[in-house]
């Protein structure tokens, strides 16, 4: 696992998106596996100035995201695949039929599930996957005690997730405690990880996914099994270093 320090959130979105250009230009229909969260944001504005510029096209990439809550539709204004859209597939020049996002509003999520692990590997698997990180060490909405082998499946957000997400939902609005995310497993499969973290909120979670044991209480210590994973940090983030 590489570690990358950067001075801050701005030298990491802009480093991340320079490792997606060079992907991208090296194989024009890659496979991208994206996340949310409001660490990517300013990684997928990058990406939006470079295509906007013509240094990179989407035309021919297939994308999964990682993880969607479960009995959002997806025009709800806090389900991921309205946050993709809103924050990169509405900006550039992807064929948004040819992005997938868990499907929230499945009437047999455990079906699914599989339906979406078998997505991704008639694609020919993940080029890149690009993950941040909760401050439990959570990848994707894999919490702490998912199995490290997991795949796709349909996962409770822990009191800790659910806490620090409230703040996207209104008071009194209606916020899914359950979530259908690629498993520990999946993600391992991806030929490349990206993971950003920013702030010192996430020093903790990074300091045990870099030097803590590999351990499912820190979904992202897997990583240090992956043979590509750099982990592109601020100075922040990288404070209990
Ligand atoms: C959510 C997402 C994760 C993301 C995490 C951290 O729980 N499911 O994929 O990494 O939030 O989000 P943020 O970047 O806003 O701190």
């Amino acid at each position: 696992m590489k570690v990358v320090i950067l001075k801050d959130a701005a030298e990491v979105a802009a480093y991340g998106a320079e490792i997606f250009k060079k992907q991208l230009l090296k194989k024009p229909d890659s496979v991208l596996g994206l996340a949310t969260g409001s660490t990517p944001v300013a990684l997928y504005n990058e990406l939006i100035k470079l295509n906007q510029r013509g240094d990179i096209s989407f035309k021919q990439v297939k994308s999964f995201n990682l993880d969607e809550y479960l009995g959002l539709e997806g025009d709800h204004p806090q389900s991921y695949r309205y946050f993709m859209n809103d924050k990169l597939f509405n900006h550039v020049d992807i064929d948004k039929a040819q992005t997938q996002v868990p499907p929230g509003n499945a009437e047999d999520p455990v079906a699914a599930c599989q339906v979406y692990e078998q997505a991704i590997s008639d694609a020919g698997g993940i080029d890149i996957q690009l993950l941040g990180i909760g401050r439990n060490g959570h990848i994707g909405f894999n919490e702490p005690s998912s199995s490290l082998a997991s795949r796709t499946r349909v996962k409770t957000l822990t009191k800790a997730t659910i806490d620090d997400n409230a703040r996207f939902f209104a008071e009194g609005e209606y916020q899914p405690h359950l979530s259908i995310t690629m498993g520990i497993g999946t993600i391992l499969e991806s030929k490349k990880v990206v993971l950003l973290a920013t702030g010192e909120s996430k020093a903790e979670a990074i300091k045990a996914t870099v030097e803590g044991p590999l351990t499912a209480a820190c979904p992202a210590s897997a990583l240090q099994m992956h043979k590509d994973a750099v982990l592109i940090i601020d100075e922040a983030a990288a404070s209990e270093l």
